[in-house]
């Protein structure tokens, strides 16, 4: 295991975060969502993505099946590799907000120890946790990926478990934003996106 760094020392940049983001006109924040396989993350993180980039925001996704390819790919999903791949996603978000872009980050992270980590490595209002609150059975109803029949026949190899299913999923305590059904209704990608918009337009993140 890794411990603390020794005989390693900072090094400070002459260009600080004030100046790039005053030199790209934005400022850089991280939006963390969670929620349950199929609830709609993916799809919320491409549609403010191009919703961002419409109005002139330069946004950036990071999807957890999409680093997995990369830079997470040794890690799979028992509770620590879950852990380590939220930590490695919350640690290059947090860079990505330094850099002044509006960073989206679309995983499970089904922890919220987990997530409580990412926002403690960033300014309190730079992280802004979207929490997908669809019941599990629509997601299973949903069910993109196949992954929810495979899980419930007891087909997923390894030694982990399938989040929702026999994986916990712990959801926020508080959050900023909540996206949920009314009346029984999913809101649209258009939807999701602008009450994120919102939020953002309403904490000046895009003035
Ligand atoms: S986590 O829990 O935050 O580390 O997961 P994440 O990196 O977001 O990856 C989730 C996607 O991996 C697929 N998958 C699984 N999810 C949950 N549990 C198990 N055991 C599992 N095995 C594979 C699944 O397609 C998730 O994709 P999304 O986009 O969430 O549907």
């Amino acid at each position: 295991a890794m411990g603390n760094p020794t005989n390693i020392f900072w090094h400070e940049c002459p260009v600080v975060k004030t100046e790039r983001q005053k030199l790209i006109d934005q400022q850089g924040c991280v939006v963390w969502i969670t929620g349950l396989s199929g609830s709609g993350k993916s799809t919320l993180a491409c549609s403010l993505n191009r919703e961002l980039h419409s109005r002139g925001k330069l946004s950036y996704v990071l999807d957890g099946d999409n680093v997995r390819h990369g830079l997470n790919k040794n890690l799979g999903f028992s509770p620590e590799d879950r852990t380590e791949n939220i930590r490695r996603v919350g640690e290059v978000a947090k860079l990505f907000a330094d850099a002044g872009l509006i960073c989206i980050a679309s995983l499970i992270s089904p922890y919220r120890k987990d997530r409580d980590a990412c926002r403690a490595m960033l300014t309190d209002d730079n992280f802004i946790e979207v929490f997908m609150n669809m019941p599990l059975e629509v997601c299973e109803e949903r069910d993109p990926k196949g992954l929810y029949k495979l899980a419930r026949a007891g087909k997923i190899r390894g030694t982990a478990g399938f989040t929702g299913i026999d994986d916990p999923y712990e959801p926020p305590l508080s959050c900023e934003i909540k996206i949920e059904q009314k009346n029984g209704i999913c809101p649209t990608p258009c939807e999701m996106a602008g009450q994120v918009v919102s939020y953002l337009d309403e904490n000046g993140f895009l003035h």
